[in-house]
C-alpha cells in the first residue's frame, strides 16, 4: 500500500536542488504525534504476531532463551557470531559476580561472494576458521575450562530464524546482503556442526542465538532491569524479554517457564505511518529483498548512505549540482557507506571540509564550493535523523507492549534498561542523539528519566557466550 502512494506521481518538472531537498525533508518529517502512531501501529502488530505470525509483518520468534543469566555464570565458552559484514569467533570466560568477563577474538570480513552462493561454502569457511582459533588460542591459553567441562559454542546467526529449541533452528528467510536460496527449510545448527565436524573438531552447539537475543542476554548478566535488546548497525531489530502466558501461538510448550526472549524482526515493519518518501521506494524495490525489511531499509547502516547517494544523484541529474556531468561513481549503488555519512555528518568545523575529503575520497568529486557542503550535511541531517527517531518509535513500542512507558497499577515508575548494540548506534554520536532526544519527547519525563539505554559491550558476541552458560550441557552455576 506504500507503493501506491507514489505510482503514477513521477515528478515531470525539473526541480532545482533545494526544491529537492525541502521536498524530501518535508516528507521525512517524525513529529512526535506520528511517532506515537508508528509506536501503536508496532504494538498492534507484536500482539498479531505473538497470536498467529503469518498475520503480522512482525514475526516474534521465540527464542527459546527462558533462562536469563544472573551474573553468577562461570567458565570458558566459544561464540561464533555471524553478522552483516563480519563474523567473529571468540573465546569468553565467565568468571562470576564482580569478576567480570574475558575474552579473545578474531574478527574477519565476510566476502560477499559467500553471501550469495552456497551454505555449506559459507560454514566451511567460518569452521576452518574457528578450528585454526580454536587450536591455536587452547595451546598454552591462560584461559582454561573448568574440571571436566566440554567445549561448547553459542552462534549468533542474526537472520530470523524458528527456533525448534535452543539449539536449533531453520531460516525464515535471508535479510541484509545475504542471499542463499539452498538454505531455506535446512536446519542451521546442523549445517554449521556439519562443517565443524569435517575439520575434526569437537565442540557442543548449546546455543543457536539472534544478535538482539545475545543483547538481552548481555544486558540482563550485568543488569537485573534490562527487559530489551535493540541491534543498530548494518541491519536493525529488537529482542525483549515476554510472558510465556501472553504468547497464545506457542500452545502448550514452554509452559514450565515464565519468561522468554521474543526475537520481533523488527526490521521488517511497515506502516503506513511512516515516513516513506520515493527514494525508499526505488531503494526497496531495487533492493535484494524487495517489499521486505522496510523499517530497516529507513534505519539501518546498511542503507542510510544509499538513500543520501540517490537524493544526491536527483539533485545531480536535475540540477547538474555536481556540474554538467552526472559523477559516474554517484550511479553506482551502495558506494556511499553509512560510516562516510556519519564522517560528514559528525564532523563539527564550519567549514564542512570532510565533506569535501570524502566526497573526493569515494565519489572522485572534487572541490565542492561551501554552500553545496552545507546542502549535503543538511541532507545527511534529514536522514539520520528520521532513522534514529524512528528506531525511538520503535522502542516505544516495546515499552507500550511491557506497560513500562507509564506509571504502573501501584502508582510507581521502573526503572528499564535497554541494552543496544551495533556500528550505528556505536559509532555515529549524532544519530545517539537524535534517538535519545526522541524518547524523551515521547516519554512523560518522569517516565524517561527512569529508561537507561545501555550500550553493551559486546551482545552479539559475548551475549551469545552468556546463553550458552545459561543453557549449558554442563552444570556450572558458581
Ligand atoms: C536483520 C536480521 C535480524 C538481525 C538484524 C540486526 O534485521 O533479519 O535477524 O537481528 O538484521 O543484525
Amino acid at each position: 500500500r506504500l507503493r501506491t502512494k507514489f505510482e503514477g506521481k513521477v515528478a515531470s518538472r525539473r526541480r532545482d536542488a533545494m526544491e529537492i531537498l525541502k521536498g524530501f525533508e518535508e516528507r521525512c518529517r517524525t513529529p512526535a504525534d506520528k511517532l506515537k502512531k508508528v509506536a501503536e501501529d508496532l504494538v498492534a502488530m507484536m500482539h498479531r504476531g505473538l497470536e498467529d505470525e503469518d498475520s503480522s509483518c512482525v514475526k516474534m520468534l521465540v527464542s527459546y532463551v527462558n533462562c536469563l543469566p544472573t551474573g553468577d555464570e562461570v567458565g570458558l565458552f566459544y561464540a561464533l557470531d555471524l553478522g552483516g559484514t563480519n563474523f567473529r569467533v571468540m573465546q569468553v570466560l565467565l568468571q562470576g559476580r564482580n569478576s567480570g568477563i574475558k575474552q579473545k577474538q578474531r574478527s574477519y570480513k565476510v566476502p560477499s561472494e559467500l553471501k550469495v552462493g552456497k551454505l555449506h561454502e559459507l560454514f566451511d569457511y567460518m569452521a576452518e576458521r574457528v578450528a585454526a582459533f580454536i587450536r591455536e588460542e587452547e595451546e598454552g591459553s591462560d584461559f582454561h575450562f573448568l574440571p571436566g567441562q566440554k567445549r561448547e559454542l553459542g552462534f549468533t546467526f542474526s537472520f530470523p530464524v524458528h527456533n525448534k529449541e535452543i539449539n536449533s533452528g531453520t531460516l525464515v528467510r535471508w535479510t541484509k546482503s545475504y542471499d542463499m536460496e539452498d538454505a531455506m527449510c535446512k536446519d542451521v545448527v546442523e549445517e554449521l556442526k556439519k562443517a565443524l565436524e569435517k575439520q575434526g573438531l569437537e565442540i557442543n552447539v548449546t546455543a543457536l542465538v539472534n544478535d538482539t537475543v545475545g543483547t538481552v542476554a548481555e544486558g540482563r548478566y550485568y543488569d537485573k532491569d534490562c527487559v530489551a535488546g535493540v541491534i543498530l548497525g548494518t541491519g536493525t531489530n529488537a529482542a525483549y524479554v515476554e510472558h510465556v502466558k501472553q504468547i497464545q501461538k506457542l500452545r502448550g510448550s514452554l509452559q514450565n517457564s515464565e519468561h522468554v526472549v521474543i526475537n520481533m524482526e523488527w526490521g521488517n515493519f511497515q506502516s503506513l505511518n511512516l515516513p516513506f518518501t520515493e527514494y525508499d521506494l526505488k531503494l526497496d524495490c531495487q533492493s535484494l529483498h524487495p517489499h521486505e525489511q522496510i523499517l530497516e531499509k529507513m534505519i539501518s547502516g546498511e542503507y542510510l548512505g544509499e538513500i543520501v547517494r540517490r537524493v544526491l544523484l536527483k539533485m545531480a541529474e536535475e540540477d547538474s549540482f555536481f556540474g554538467e556531468i552526472v559523477p559516474p561513481k554517484l550511479k553506482q549503488p551502495y558506494i556511499l557507506g553509512t560510516d562516510v555519512l556519519s564522517a560528514m555528518h559528525d564532523d563539527p568545523s564550519s567549514d564542512h571540509n570532510m565533506v569535501d575529503q570524502k566526497l573526493s575520497d569515494v565519489l572522485e568529486i572534487h572541490d565542492l564550493p561551501l554552500e553545496k557542503r552545507i546542502i549535503i550535511v543538511k541532507l545527511c541531517d534529514i536522514v539520520t535523523k528520521r532513522g534514529a527517531r524512528l528506531s525511538a518509535a520503535a522502542m516505544l513500542g516495546i515499552l507500550k507492549k511491557l506497560g513500562r512507558d507509564r506509571r504502573g497499577t501501584d502508582g510507581k515508575v521502573e526503572r528499564t534498561v535497554i541494552a543496544i548494540d551495533g556500528s550505528l548506534y556505536g559509532k555515529y554520536e549524532l544519530f545517539r542523539k537524535y534517538l535519545k532526544d526522541a524518547l524523551g519527547e515521547l516519554l512523560d519525563n518522569e517516565v524517561f528519566q527512569m529508561v537507561s539505554l545501555q550500550q553493551a559491550t559486546d551482545g552479539s558476541g559475548i551475549g551469545a557466550a552468556i546463553v550458552a552458560a545459561t543453557h549449558s550441557i554442563n552444570s556450572l552455576r558458581s
